[in-house]
């Protein structure tokens, strides 16, 4: 692909961005650890959503130490609500990694390539917005710019489409601050430069270069090639009461949701009475009071479909892998997945009504 037409790129965005950046925490000072906790944060999220999260987290782990220090259900519950849970057991393996090489974050993208959870997009990030090196950081944002200013037709995400724009991505580079640069193109792909028909060419300092703007398809252009259909997976997930505490199961150290504390789920669309025999030869004594409303939820490749039973056991002790949690515990010590939230809300309401 030929740069020439946008080689004024960098001269085009540097003052929009001067004028028209959004404020964020970790702009004020881009220390190391703040940009890659951040990063790893914004990887799958909104930068609205994320600042909360990002505050809490800061306070509660101001460092690379103590990020390596943290537990597993500390790691979680600061995460709460954000998903994608790898990101943050990824987090945590490398800063135990940095600390066991001595405690300094690395500064050249190549060895940032080596920790956890850390790929070409965020190692560039870190390499460039914390260490001033002259790194890209191509993320869907970029790679929609990018397509979109050269024109380019084929599915920007393919691994075909992602390589040609990427190199490009590296030769537009500017020579000195590369970080704010790349942090200005990304915040044109997240403002200006949007997905389909929300793009706003009128407010962009680039339309002047653009390919697609010139060919009036701005919109049309970047079709996203299909996705292979989710496994849809069936379960029931079981709400069982003992006293003023409720049954939870620490999911397996690997796989999705790794280690994280949920409501047990059984496989299949089991009644109320048949998840009670099931969980009785768990050495569970419950017993089954109601079939609750269905729920799904979508992961990246698989669907959970979902339907509920509510039983009610007498004093008991859990089973390796079980504990009983409060009402009150479950608030503020347990982190639970999102994809159990229509189940987790009816919680409380149970947990206080003696019947
Ligand atoms: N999206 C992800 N990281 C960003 C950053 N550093 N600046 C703007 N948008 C971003």
């Amino acid at each position: 692909m030929d740069p020439a037409g946008i080689k004024g790129l960098a001269q085009a965005l540097l003052p929009w961005y001067r004028a028209h950046h959004r404020a964020l925490p970790w702009r004020d000072d881009p220390d190391p650890y703040k940009v890659w906790v951040s990063e790893i944060m914004l990887q799958q999220t909104r930068i609205e959503a994320v600042r909360p999260y990002y505050q809490r987290f800061m306070q509660a782990l101001p460092d690379v130490a103590a990020l390596a220090a943290a537990d597993t259900d500390t790691l979680y519950k600061l995460w709460e609500g954000l998903g994608y849970y790898s990101r943050v057991r990824h987090l945590h393996q490398a800063a135990v990694q940095i600390m066991q090489a001595g405690g300094r974050m690395p500064d050249a993208y190549e060895q940032l390539l080596k920790l956890p959870g850390v790929g070409p997009y965020t190692a560039g990030a870190i390499a460039s917005i914390a260490f001033g090196r002259r790194a890209a950081a191509v993320d869907g944002n970029v790679l929609r710019v990018l397509a979109r200013l050269t024109g380019y037709e084929g599915d920007v995400l393919a691994p075909a489409g992602k390589k040609e724009l990427s190199a490009l991505a590296w030769e537009l580079l500017p020579q000195r601050d590369a970080g704010t640069y790349n942090q200005a193109i990304m915040e044109l792909g997240e403002t200006v430069c949007l997905p389909g028909a929300a793009v706003r060419c009128g407010q962009c300092p680039a339309q002047a270069l653009c390919e697609a703007r010139r060919q009036g398809n701005a919109a049309a252009l970047l079709v996203r090639g299909a996705r292979p259909p989710r496994r849809m997976e069936p379960y029931t997930v079981l709400i069982v009461l003992s006293g003023p505490r409720v049954l939870l199961h620490r999911r397996p150290e690997k796989g999705l949701l790794a280690g994280m504390w949920e409501l047990p789920p059984l496989p299949g669309h089991l009644s109320a009475a048949q998840a009670a025999q099931a969980l009785r030869q768990m050495g569970i004594p419950a017993q089954p009071v109601r079939e609750l409303p269905a729920a799904r939820h979508l992961f990246t490749h698989v669907e959970w479909q979902m339907t509920g039973a509510l039983l009610r056991a007498a004093p008991f002790v859990p089973p390796d892998g079980f504990c009983l949690a409060t009402a009150r515990q479950l608030e503020e010590d347990f982190a639970l997945p999102g994809a159990y939230k229509a189940y987790q809300r009816l919680i409380p309401a149970l947990l206080s009504d003696p019947a």
